[in-house]
Order: C-alpha cells, then structure tokens, then sequence
C-alpha cells in the first residue's frame, strides 16, 4: 500500500473499519492498523501506540517509519499535537508545518550509522513535502477545516515542557509552534525517499505566551473536537492520484 496516516497525541484510530497487522523490522516490531479509502489501502500508525504508552523521547521512530517503507508507502500525513508561541495561532488551530529546528538530544535520528548501511546526507531544504502539503490545504477547504496558515516547529525533546526562556529564545529563532516528536520522524521518512507531511493541532499556548499556564484538560478538549475532521482531510487527500514526479522527496540521499 502507497498511504499512510500517522497519528499524534489524541489521534489513535481512524474510526473506520480495520484489519491489525504486524510488521517486523530490523529496529523492532509496529502494529498497524489497514483500512479502506476509496480503492486504495491505507495504514495507520498510533506514533504513542494506542494507549499513549510511549512518550515522545522514547518512540522507536526508525522501526515505525521502516515498517510504513517496507509496506510499501511513499505518501505519509502525520498530526502532531503543538504549543503556539506566535501570537497568530491559537488553541484549536491548524496549521501545515513547512520547517523544523531541532533541540532533540538523545534520539537515533538516522537509518546511516556506518557499516551495513553505509554513511549518507539528506538535503533538508523541503523537510515537509510540497506536494502533500498543497494537496492538504486544497483537501481541507472541500472538508470545511479551518487551517490557520504555515508553521515553523521548533523539536524539543520533552517529555517536560518547556521554560519561559526556552520559549521566548525559540520565537526569536523562528518557530511558530513547538513539539516533541516531529523530528527525527521526518528525517527518517525523507531517508527512506517518502513524501511526507505534518499537521500541527495547536492545543495550548506556550509556557509564558499570554502568561497563560498549560492545561491538560485544554489540550484533551481541542483534540478531541479536531480528531475526526483531520482524520478525514487525511484520508481524502490520499484517496487522489498521488506521485512524487514534481518534488525532490524521493531523490533527498546523497549516498557516500
Ligand atoms: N510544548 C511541547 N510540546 C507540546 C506542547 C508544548 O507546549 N503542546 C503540545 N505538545
């Protein structure tokens, strides 16, 4: 199969009829779960597993990604769960992540470590696929979801949120929106030649944005009103004729 959904915090199914497979990697075991979109097979992967066991600095993302590669997928959306510190993206937006700037510190961020796999570079000018990313936004408008615009997300390690500082040195750096597991997932997707794009659910301001304190009960509120909708624009948006003839996803490895 050609298409998969990932998803994040708050998004562990798709609410759709499905089989359960098992895929062993060389990284470790995923289970997936298929299901029908049109005529086309679609994957979908809990990235926290279904009963949000794992948190973000201890998800095996090299087994998960090459579990989706080895069933075939070329075209992966994922959703992540974010804080806003930009004052244009509120809790309950959308938005279509376009960059990254990494902070992660302990994560095994790469399929090339040497030996077997020899050494390689991945060009990172369009992290997140353009393709995938249009076709998101002209789904979406059909879907009546209301997406806020493009987002630079700042990777932080986690699994504690941040400090005020932290997230005023990130807006000055940039970033729009900030979490905890986009990076290496899009890393390891662009290694293994997949267009791949990420969808950021704002569920909370960032520590000392608004001067506002996170709330849990916030973030399980907004997710849980978005879920369906996004799940669904995903799915459209794979439904369609999908090929990787007019971005550079599938040709990103410079191989030493
Ligand atoms: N920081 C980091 N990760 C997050 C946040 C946040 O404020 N909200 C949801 N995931």
């Amino acid at each position: 199969m050609e298409a998969a959904i990932i998803g994040g915090t708050g998004v562990y199914d798709l609410s759709l009829e499905s089989r359960a497979e098992t895929v062993e990697t060389k990284y470790g075991t995923v289970q997936v779960d298929i299901v029908k979109a049109g005529d086309k097979e679609v994957a979908f992967l809990a990235r926290h597993g279904k009963d949000h066991s794992v948190p973000p600095h201890l998800i095996n993302y090299r087994a998960n990604m090459k579990a989706l590669k080895e069933l075939g997928v070329k075209y992966v959306y994922a959703s992540a769960a974010v804080g806003s510190c930009n004052s244009r993206f509120a809790p309950g937006d959308i938005v279509v992540i376009t960059d990254f700037i990494d902070f992660t510190k302990t994560r095994l961020a790469t399929f090339y470590d040497g030996g077997e796999e020899g050494v390689a570079h991945v060009d990172m000018s369009d992290p997140y696929c353009k393709n995938l990313r249009k076709r998101f936004y002209d789904v979406a408008v059909t879907e009546g979801l209301n997406i806020k615009g493009d987002a630079v997300y700042a990777c932080t390690e986690g699994p504690r949120f941040e400090t005020g500082h932290e997230i005023k040195m990130y807006r000055q750096l940039g970033a729009d929106v900030v979490g905890m597991t986009s990076v290496p997932e899009v890393v390891l997707a662009k290694e293994l030649g997949m267009c791949y794009a990420a969808v950021g659910i704002i569920t909370n301001w960032c520590t000392g944005v608004n001067g506002k304190e996170i709330a849990l009960h916030d973030i399980k509120g907004v997710l849980e009103k978005t879920r369906e909708k996004l799940t669904r624009t995903f799915i459209k948006a794979l439904e369609g004729d999908l090929n990787q003839q007019n971005c550079s996803c599938a040709r990103s490895l410079i191989q030493m």
